[in-house]
């Protein structure tokens, strides 16, 4: 299975709501396992979809040891929040503290089309609600709290990274058309 690339901050992917999965065919299988081989190699605790370009509610985790993957998620969260620092394979070197809720139950179906559910709490609970947000376009900035995340945002803008991929984003724009954006990437 190829490693693929990770889509950075800045890419449309990104900020767009993924598409339920519909068929759990081979090639769902092949995408779980690019997922899972590109998020190890990075390394990650988490990689979504719509991160290597796939705009599907599919993603994949890495935590404690314990690799898993969720396709159609639906989260509960419990009210007890948590604390603490994360960061994102799409923001890459950058950590912010972003307040989550201390538990998470995520219920969805695994690549075979079995239903599943994922009981976590503390980091389990915030990689679940991270890459459940990543499907419906949400970054963990927006996550934060919006002094700190003022903050951040200046130092995402003046990211080496940031400036080079805003330069990709530019030109790629240029040649779109502004319709039809959603599902492009398949
Ligand atoms: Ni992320």
């Amino acid at each position: 299975m190829p490693i693929q690339e990770i889509r950075l901050f800045g890419d449309p992917v990104l900020l767009t709501p993924a598409a339920l999965v519909l068929d759990f065919d081979k090639e769902l299988r092949t995408l779980v396992a690019d997922l899972t081989e590109t998020m190890l190699e990075a390394p990650g605790a988490g990689l979504a979809a719509p991160q290597i370009g796939v705009p599907l509610r599919v993603f994949t985790w890495n935590v404690d040891d314990v690799l898993g993957h969720l396709v159609n998620p639906v989260l509960v969260l419990g009210d007890e929040m948590q604390e603490g620092e994360e960061g994102c394979l799409s923001f890459p070197e950058l950590s912010y503290p972003t307040p989550r809720a201390m538990r998470a139950v995520a219920a969805g179906f695994n690549m075979f089309g079995e239903p599943i559910s994922v009981d976590g709490t503390e980091f389990l609970a915030r990689a679940l609600q991270h890459e459940t947000d990543h499907l419906d376009g949400i970054l963990f900035i927006d996550r934060m709290k919006p002094t700190e995340r003022k903050l951040a945002m200046k130092e995402i803008r003046e990211s080496e990274w940031f400036n080079q991929s805003s330069e990709v984003g530019r030109k790629i724009s240029i040649k779109e058309s502004p319709h039809g954006l959603f599902g492009r990437n398949t």
